[in-house]
């Protein structure tokens, strides 16, 4: 992996500036770089191409990643460390990869944060968080380091120069690790992934991770008075008994009122709590909302009756995007989220490619006003991507509609459109044996015209013939007290490859239709990601999609209406994004 030269951040933004001009002015001479070659240990002849690349999202330049790690805002730099394979691009080897931002758009690659080199880490330094011990100012990361025997336990690790704006170099001290063993009724197979910690009123730090036990998983909770002894508390965190192990779980106060991000160790009557866990057996990030009672020491869940099966909470993301882990931004006041959306494409795919793995489009998270949902939105430092701008307007999409949105380079732009609808009359009747299976009723719908409101939306990453599209919608359904919104992200036609993953993702989109007669998508294409946000960010929506086209030819973008009741587009805005400069070498940095 490249090491840039220590220099410091004056120059690091100097740099940042003149590569963000150049590279504005090379969006189009990307697509000349592109080669495919075909893959010899497919059995068909698969196309495996450069064209996938993302270009404004975080990847590292080869190999493999997963789960975010120990994102943390540390004396004006933001940090994001990442699960990485410096060997191959599959699965393996796991390390700390480490770049560091001054606006998590742009990212400048360091040497890797924390190598297997230690007997209780080995077999890999797996998940973790960082959390700034404010009494210090100092950061310290925990994660969780897998033995020769594949025992999990939690390890502690320090910066090595604190005056290093960068913290290239940690330490994992003998004399502590590991600081939490799987001891008693834990299964030392299931035992990771611990949280940033938070301090609670009586001034002993708290951390959780994943277990089970049982059969059962849980977050346990661990305390300690100098960060570095710990002890296991009588009872988890959290143990609803709806599921098995929790991975990557994470625990962090939202506001009530506003967007304004709250420090993780904060509690008050002004915040709920939010405990999210990544299901193994669903590979999605669930949540629950509810308050953290400090004196039980325990997470008390709102709702708790319906909230005792899994299958009732609620998702950060209906697609591709899973282990995600969030932080508190003390530079702007938000909470920041990370998630990891993995390759549908093969793993001899992602051999041939040489990378595999990217993490979402960092997202700025809060409680909807209604209490009962988070919210989640792009970070508004994406917006100093966006170039040429189409704008539409009061467009009416008949039954059958299809507008052709012209003038973007629509394989990496970012969308936005607000549809509305005159009239709810048409809303065909809900079938509330499915108001659990979203993805059901998505897979349900086949596309064609249909009487009712929607389908309508975006077709994203359309061939030129429209054999290959990947189209994001909305379906008004009636149930018998209230209209019911369904958001799908169909990738069932987005490929010609053979045998690739192609999936339908679904959610509802938990808002006041009757009311707000509106609703809005918005959507960020980047080569082979596409992440959606409906209804302002309350249903998100990650996918990955390999059409055949695009090594050949350009994408195309429409919106579309296949109900039977006209629908309004109030406005259209479509951007070229540009490309940042994203863990490029320092060497290349000064071409
Ligand atoms: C892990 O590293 C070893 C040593 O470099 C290598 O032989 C092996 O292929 C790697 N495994 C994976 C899965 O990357
Ligand atoms: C610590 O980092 C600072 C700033 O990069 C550097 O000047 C100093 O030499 C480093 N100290 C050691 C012991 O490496
Ligand atoms: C990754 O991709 C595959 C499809 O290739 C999918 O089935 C799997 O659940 C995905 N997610 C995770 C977290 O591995
Ligand atoms: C798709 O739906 C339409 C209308 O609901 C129906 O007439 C048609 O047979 C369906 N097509 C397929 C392939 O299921
Ligand atoms: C809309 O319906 C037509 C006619 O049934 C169908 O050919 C087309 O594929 C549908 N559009 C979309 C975006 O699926």
């Amino acid at each position: 992996m490249a090491t840039p030269h220590q220099s410091n951040p004056i120059w690091l933004l100097i740099l940042f500036c003149c590569y963000y001009f150049i590279l504005s002015e090379k969006v189009e001479v990307v697509e000349a770089t592109r080669r495919n070659f075909f893959n010899p240990q497919s059995s068909d002849s698969t196309i495996v191409s450069s064209v996938y690349r993302t270009s404004y999202h975080f990847q590292p330049p080869h190999n493999w990643i997963n789960d975010p790690n120990g994102p943390m805002y540390y004396k004006g730099i933001y940090h994001l460390f990442y699960q990485y394979n410096p060997k191959a691009a599959v699965w393996g080897n796991i390390t700390w990869g480490h770049s560091v931002s001054t606006d998590m758009i742009n990212w400048i690659p360091l040497d890797i944060a924390l190598n297997p080199t230690k007997p209780f880490d080995i077999d890999g330094c797996w998940s973790g968080s960082a959390t700034i011990l404010p009494s210090l100012n100092k950061p310290v990361i925990l994660y969780t380091g897998s033995n020769q025997e594949k025992h999990q336990a939690q390890n502690i690790a320090f910066p090595k120069n604190l005056s290093d704006p960068y913290l290239i170099e940690w330490i994992k001290p003998d004399e502590y690790n590991p600081v939490m063993s799987a001891t008693g009724d834990i299964n030392p197979a299931q035992f990771r992934d611990p949280t940033t910690g938070w301090m609670g009123s009586d001034g002993y730090w708290r951390v959780a991770l994943g277990a089970e036990i049982g059969g059962v998983g849980m977050a346990l909770l661990y305390k300690s008075k100098d960060f570095v002894r710990w002890e296991r508390a009588d009872k988890p965190l959290h143990s609803p008994r709806g599921s098995g192990m929790w991975e990557c779980p994470d625990f962090y106060p939202v506001a009530l009122e506003g967007k304004r991000g709250m420090e993780t160790s904060l509690n008050s009557e002004d915040v709920k709590h939010v405990l999210k866990m990544s299901l193994g057996e669903t590979h999605s990030d669930h949540y629950l909302l509810g308050r953290y009672d400090e004196e039980k020491d325990m997470f008390i869940q709102d709702n708790e009756e319906k909230e005792k099966n899994y299958r009732f909470w609620r998702r950060y993301d209906y697609g591709n995007f899973y282990a995600s882990k969030s932080f508190f931004d003390a530079g702007k006041e938000r909470r920041i989220l990370w998630g990891w959306s993995n390759e549908s494409d093969s793993k001899p795919d992602d051999i041939a490619k040489g990378w595999a793995g990217i993490q979402t489009i960092p997202r700025m998270v809060w409680l909807d006003e209604n209490g009962k949902q988070l919210v989640q939105w792009p970070i508004k430092e994406l917006e100093s991507l966006r170039r040429k701008r189409v704008h539409f307007h009061d467009i009416e999409l008949k039954a059958g509609g299809l507008l052709n949105i012209k003038g973007v380079k629509a394989s990496q732009m970012d969308v936005d459109v607000e549809f509305e609808l005159p009239s709810l009359e048409k809303a065909g009747p809900f079938d509330s044996l499915l108001a659990l299976d979203p993805q059901v009723l998505c897979e349900k719908g086949n596309f064609s015209t249909q009487s009712g409101i929607g389908p309508f939306g975006l077709l994203v990453m359309t061939s030129l013939n429209k054999d290959e599209l990947t189209a994001i919608y909305f379906k008004i359904f009636e149930a018998y007290d209230r209209h019911v919104v369904l958001m799908c992200s169909d990738q069932r036609r987005s490929s010609l490859r053979p045998e690739l993953y192609l999936p339908v993702y679904g959610g509802f989109v938990d808002i006041d239709i009757e009311k707000e007669r509106r609703i809005s998508l918005r959507t960020l294409v980047d080569h082979s990601v596409v992440e959606s946000f409906g209804g302002e960010g309350r249903t998100c929506m990650t996918a990955r999609v390999y059409p055949a086209f695009l090594v050949t030819s350009k994408a195309y973008l429409h919106a579309f209406n296949n109900g039977s009741e006209t629908i309004r587009i109030l406005h259209l805005n479509a951007w070229n994004m540009a490309k940042p400069s994203i863990n490029v070498a320092q060497d290349q940095f000064l071409i």
